[in-house]
């Protein structure tokens, strides 16, 4: 599948800047692609904001012919401390031991938000972002997580090798479960 195709003319590393500037386009394409409800952006922004500052933070654009997000992804070098490394260590821990806990949050990076706008979505924009954003990222892991069921984000985490880290995990405040997928890196640019 070719870039015209898909509607992206070009992908870009954004600059905190940048990311700043286009932050409500942002997180209009989080909003509609994952389906939350209006005043999720409100609420979220300030937490991207704050992402933005964390130490080997990036992010990938997908763009169109007229400069306009088709999608993007976005992470950062995970630390004991950080909210979701915390949950996480807590819970992998807890099923599967301080080792296996090590193993994996001693040296990762965090892949925090992918997002396609959902009438581009399925053209191979999500992999391409995934592909970009991992590509010279230092750590040796790269951990996410996702709600558990069935959706495109699986398949693509699946296709690129992401493996169970934990399953079926509940984060404190949200009555969802959720898996933790991990893969070492590094993920060839294909
Ligand atoms: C998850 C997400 C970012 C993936 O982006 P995407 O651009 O749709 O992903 P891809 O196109 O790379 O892969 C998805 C599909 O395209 C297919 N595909 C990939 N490469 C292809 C190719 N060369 N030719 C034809 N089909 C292809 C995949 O098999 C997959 O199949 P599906 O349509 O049956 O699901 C996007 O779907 C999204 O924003 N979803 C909602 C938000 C979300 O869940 N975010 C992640 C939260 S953890």
């Amino acid at each position: 599948m070719t870039a015209m195709s898909s509607g992206v003319s070009r992908y870009a590393q954004l600059s905190a800047d940048e990311f700043r500037t286009r932050l409500p386009e942002a997180l209009a394409i989080y909003v509609k692609a994952m389906r939350y409800p209006e005043g999720t952006a409100e609420q979220r922004a300030p937490m991207w904001l704050t992402h933005a500052l964390r130490e080997g933070w990036r992010c990938i654009a997908a763009l169109d012919a007229d400069d306009a997000l088709l999608g993007l992804a976005y992470g950062y070098t995970g630390r004991a401390g950080q909210w979701w490394h915390e949950q996480v260590r807590h819970g992998l821990a807890r099923r599967s031991g301080p080792a296996e806990a090590d193993r994996w949050l001693n040296d990762y990076f965090e892949l925090t938000e992918i997002h396609v706008r959902p009438e581009n979505q399925g053209k191979q924009i999500g992999e391409d972002l995934l592909r970009r954003l991992l590509d010279g990222v230092p750590n040796a892991n790269v951990l996410l997580s996702t709600p558990e069921g069935t959706s495109r984000a699986w398949k693509l985490y699946r296709r690129t090798g992401f493996v169970d880290v934990l399953r079926d995990y509940q984060f404190t405040g949200d009555p969802r479960p959720f898996a933790i997928l991990g893969r070492p890196l590094p993920l060839d640019l294909r």
